[in-house]
């Protein structure tokens, strides 16, 4: 009885000190999401657990490399135990039910996360190779950061154009998947709690960019956000080309073709416009705009040569008419 009291005594001390030491290690960034608060609490009763079962196994463990170690001219073969019924069975009820409680806070801690609220308003956010756009549905413009007012529930549509992506921002601590196809839109709400900046990283490996496919995400005061979207509703001011450009930003096109002669996943826009491209059947084209405006909407028409294996996003179905010829004249007057 007497080895049960000091193993207790010593696994309640090794549990505390564990338990307080992993809670107050930091490895998480700030919390900036209501939505959060559930993952939160349901993460640190989870360490609490492990704190206990490593206490549990390494306490006892401890205790018996002491208190048992072989004394000098012990020469015996120790005690011999064959099974504990009632040890079994406490050991197998004992962990079922704290599997059954942690299964109950888990389905609470999602039910929290998907709140709604009837003011939230929508953001349909497109994973494509790689890159990330955010449609503003209820105010009509796209953008390639996540600009979300602070305090105020936005729901996303999360949605891709290719492969499996997945949507994670490590301070809302919310995670979920983008998936191509059809009905296969799966939702996310979240309420930013703190102004700042943070980024969304992709977390499905999705192909050779996956590392590098990230968004900014600013959360804002409300008077800011309101100012934000007022200038993004009214569109680029300026010329054909000039407001080309910022559709161009605001579509991500900079993603796979950049604006200097560099090689990204697609063909520079510098030179392109009346350049002479040779297509993979061996017949060759002008660059001009009819097939700038066929690649832009119906991007698998035609395949320039040495570009066989990117598959280019279908954002053109996302764009208007006036949007594409503005993109069009910005290209030309990169030739210029
Ligand atoms: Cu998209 Cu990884």
């Amino acid at each position: 009885m007497k080895h049960f009291v000091r193993v207790a005594i010593l696994v309640v001390v090794l549990t505390v000190l564990l338990g307080f030491g992993l809670d107050n290690m930091g490895y998480m960034p700030e919390l900036a999401s209501v939505q959060g608060a559930a993952i939160d609490d349901l993460f640190r009763k989870h360490v609490w657990v492990i704190s206990f079962l490593f206490s549990l196994i390494m306490g006892f463990m401890l205790y018996s490399f002491v208190a048992f170690r072989k004394k000098p001219g012990d020469d015996g073969s120790g005690d011999h135990f064959e099974g504990n019924t009632s040890l079994e069975i406490v050991w197998t009820i004992v962990p079922l039910f704290i599997v059954l409680y942690f299964a109950y806070l888990g389905a609470e801690a999602l039910a929290e996360t998907r709140r709604a609220d009837p003011n939230a308003y929508n953001i349909t956010v497109v994973g494509s190779q790689w890159s990330w756009r955010f449609d503003y549905e209820d105010f009509g413009f796209s953008s390639t950061e996540l600009r979300l007012p602070v305090d105020r529930q936005a729901l996303l549509l999360l949605t891709s154009t290719d492969v499996i992506h997945s949507f994670w921002v490590p301070e809302f601590r919310l995670k979920q998947d983008a998936l191509p196809g059809e009905g296969m839109e799966r939702e996310l709400r979240v309420t930013p709690t703190i102004v700042g900046d943070y980024k969304l990283r992709c977390a499905e490996l999705c192909g050779l960019e996956h590392a590098y496919m990230l968004s900014d995400v600013i959360v804002m005061e409300v008077s800011d956000f309101e100012a934000w979207v007022a200038e993004q509703t009214e569109g680029p001011a300026g010329d054909g080309a000039e407001r080309g450009e910022a559709w161009a930003q605001q579509f991500g096109c900079q993603a796979c073709h950049s604006l200097d002669g560099s090689d990204r996943i697609g063909p520079t826009w510098l030179g392109l416009y009346e350049s002479i491209e040779t297509l993979v059947d061996g017949s060759t084209v002008v660059v001009d705009d009819a097939y700038l405006i066929e690649s832009i909407l119906d991007p698998q028409a035609t395949i320039v040569e040495g570009y066989e294996n990117v598959v280019m996003p279908p954002t053109g179905a996302s764009m208007t008419e006036e949007q594409i010829q503005d993109i069009v004249e910005f290209i030309e007057s990169l030739s210029e």
